[in-house]
């Protein structure tokens, strides 16, 4: 395995289960993070022949394979990336060829998006990709900048904060375990009318950076 993913790992006493996916521990969650982590768990539980054909109706493909291979070109050698919410883990499916040197650990509140990440990702799990069932909002690993710790050199996470209500405790998560110095890419959902009408109807808050002024 990616040597400071194995670290990583260890070092926070992460344990792996008999599916190979590491457990952290789940906080308790509010009633709507709850309603969000069903509506995921239901999602996760059809069946589905063709991932790349289901994930075309909801993401550019090209475009995300596009701006994955942006991110690897700002990162050092043999760095360490956290996909928050990373579910299917499709976004790496190219990193041996990409970025042979790079390790991802990829986390899911879900652990049947995991299980299905284990498919679509063959052989890179294990080597270059570990799987881990967390919450984004309790991140099982000490800061970023702590000198015992290997730390991320990059936080990722497309279409998973825009889901998630403590959006401000997400943030500060994805930042608290980033090395200093490190980068953070989040994709959202584009707020336009349309979609921000959407979000009113479903009463659901559409979280702008704008509309935060988080302390971090
Ligand atoms: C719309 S999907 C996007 C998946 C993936 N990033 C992609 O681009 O295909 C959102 C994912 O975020 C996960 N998620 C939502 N809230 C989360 C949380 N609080 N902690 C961890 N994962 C979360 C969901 O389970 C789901 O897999």
């Amino acid at each position: 395995m990616h040597s400071k993913m194995a670290s990583i790992l260890v070092n926070a006493a992460i344990a792996q289960g008999t599916d190979g996916i590491y457990s952290a521990p789940m906080p308790s969650f509010s009633s709507d993070q709850d309603a969000e982590r069903d509506l995921r768990e239901r999602v996760a539980s059809q069946h589905y022949d063709n991932y790349l054909d289901v994930i075309s109706h909801s993401h550019s493909i090209t475009v995300m394979d596009y701006e994955v291979d942006r991110f690897l070109a700002k990162l050092p050698q043999g760095a360490l990336i956290l996909d928050i919410g990373g579910c299917w883990g499709w976004h790496w499916r190219r990193l041996a060829v990409t970025r042979p040197d790079v390790g991802v650990l990829i986390m899911d509140f879900v652990r049947a998006n995991l299980r299905y990440a284990q498919q679509v990702l063959g052989p890179l799990v294990g080597s270059q990709v570990a799987l881990m069932h967390a919450d984004a909002t309790a991140l099982p690993f000490p800061d970023g900048d702590n000198a015992g710790s290997p730390g991320f050199e990059g936080v990722w996470t497309v279409q998973a904060f825009q889901h998630i209500p403590n959006f401000a405790c997400a943030c500060r998560e994805a930042h608290r375990v980033l090395k200093p110095g490190g980068h953070f890419v989040n994709y959202s959902l584009h707020a336009t009318p349309f979609n921000r009408i959407v979000y009113r109807l479903l009463g659901k808050t559409f979280h702008t950076l704008s509309a935060y002024s988080i302390q971090i």
